[in-house]
């Protein structure tokens, strides 16, 4: 019932309010995601069929969490664990993410080096809040996700290095050289969000090394020695032949300056629990636990007395990571399949054979064409005419920080079915008929 006589607020002029904000907060780039996932609401309301390929998202439908776990957070509900968790993570948990590194990549860290987070990001803004002062600079390569924006956060100058599909977008020692001498943050993520590709063996243990030559340079000069970021956060997604490697295991030497960060999120559909980790010399992660306690970015108790008893469990983790990652590759290979079709029907269309995360490269080729009365000028042209002619939804590598109308787009399958898939190819045919 609403409640008559309630005092109104008056907030006034909303802009005067905003210049008043800090600087930092004004120049805050939103996300270019969620601008376009409101042109996809838009659409759904007005009736028609989208294939939506723009989250990094799963829908519980297609993607549910292990029922392990799902139990498991119902008990640790009921038995009254709804405390605020220790600031660097329960024990428990950290014990069996210990564990379950030890299993997978077969290193050992201290306990020490685990801090358990509320998802991953808290790590990203840690690990950057602890290495980089304003203006120092920091590598990463394009096309790359959210690195623009913590860059932002902090003040820092960003270095983008952009990659092309040549490498599977990946980063190569001799891309990252020339910036590494005056750099204090290096940043790599395998298999990387946006493309769905995985950094090779040689490649990431060349950039170990590296990093080990610049740290033993700046030792002997007394300067503050260069950090590897390492996002694994899709680590466990991986197809094919292809593999996931982590820096500490390949170049040991390297293990003082890396900040490795896994979670709960893509491995086990889980985003909404909000349970990440990051692995990192004790000395790293003890700063980092007092800026995460600041934040109060912690972990919720429940899902982590819950998620330490499932990776406890190997049976059942190695279960639930055979049907998970069956379920993205049928998706992932289902457009591959479509679209290598349609390139070998003379479409304009390439895509690069996916190796890992929930992702696909798409390019189409239609930059300067003409379809359906639109000038096609720049990604977004043909990311719009692919929304509204074909109901097809993706998002170009601008979004990620790759700049230029290159007609590169990424294409995400946690919340679409294989129907969805099959149902877009026909529409998407029929729109780029004109091009062949
Ligand atoms: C590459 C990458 N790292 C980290 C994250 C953050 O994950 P979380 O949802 O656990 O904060 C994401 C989320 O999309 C991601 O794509």
């Amino acid at each position: 019932m609403i409640q008559q006589n309630l005092l109104q607020l008056d907030f006034g002029d909303a802009k005067s309010v905003d210049d008043s904000l800090s600087a930092v907060a004004r120049g805050m780039v939103g996300s270019e995601i969620l601008k376009i996932a409101a042109d996809i609401r838009q659409m759904v309301r007005d009736g028609k069929s989208v294939c939506n390929l723009t989250v990094g998202d799963f829908d519980a439908r297609q993607f549910p969490i292990p029922t392990v776990l799902l139990e498991g957070i119902k008990n640790a509900l009921d038995s009254g664990e709804t405390n605020y968790p220790p600031s660097d993570g329960v024990l428990e948990l950290r014990q069996s993410i210990v564990d379950y590194i030890g299993r997978e990549w077969g290193v050992e860290y201290p306990l020490g080096s685990i801090l358990v987070t509320g998802g991953a990001r808290p790590i990203l803004y840690a690990a950057y809040r602890c290495v980089v002062e304003p203006g120092d600079k920091v590598v990463y390569p394009v096309p790359s996700w959210n690195n623009n924006h913590y860059t932002w956060l902090t003040g820092s100058q960003g270095v983008p290095v952009p990659t092309d599909v040549d490498n599977g977008f990946m980063p190569t020692l001799d891309l990252l050289r020339p910036h590494l001498s005056d750099a204090r943050l290096l940043c790599l993520c395998s298999p990387l969000n946006p493309t769905g590709t995985v950094m090779d063996e040689p490649t990431l243990r060349s950039i170990c090394e590296a990093v080990v030559e610049e740290n033993a340079r700046r030792t002997a000069a007394g300067r503050p020695h260069l950090f590897l970021l390492y996002d694994q956060i899709y680590g466990s997604l991986v197809f094919g032949g292809a593999r996931t490697h982590v820096p500490a295991a390949l170049v040991p030497e390297v293990a003082p300056w890396v900040i490795a960060l896994d979670g709960a999120s893509k491995a086990l559909a889980a985003t909404g629990l909000r349970v990440g980790w990051a692995m990192a010399a004790p000395a790293v992660t003890a700063r980092m636990k007092d800026l995460i306690g600041h934040v109060g970015a912690w972990a919720p108790r429940p899902e982590q007395i819950a998620l330490a008893r499932f990776l406890a469990d190997e049976a059942s983790v190695s279960a639930y990571r055979e049907e998970m990652t069956a379920r993205v590759r049928m998706r992932l290979d289902g457009l591959y399949e479509g679209f290598s079709a349609m390139a070998d029907d003379g479409y304009p269309v390439r895509c690069v054979s996916p190796q890992g995360a929930i992702y696909l490269s798409l390019r189409i080729d239609a930059i300067g064409r003409e379809i359906a009365g639109r000038k096609l000028e720049t990604n977004d042209d043909i990311r719009k005419l692919v929304l509204d002619e074909a109901g097809l939804a993706i998002v170009p590598f601008q979004a990620f920080g790759l700049e230029g109308d290159t007609g590169w787009f990424r294409l995400s399958v946690g919340a679409c079915s294989m129907e969805d898939i099959a149902q877009a190819f026909p529409r998407l045919r029929a729109l780029l008929d004109p091009l062949r």
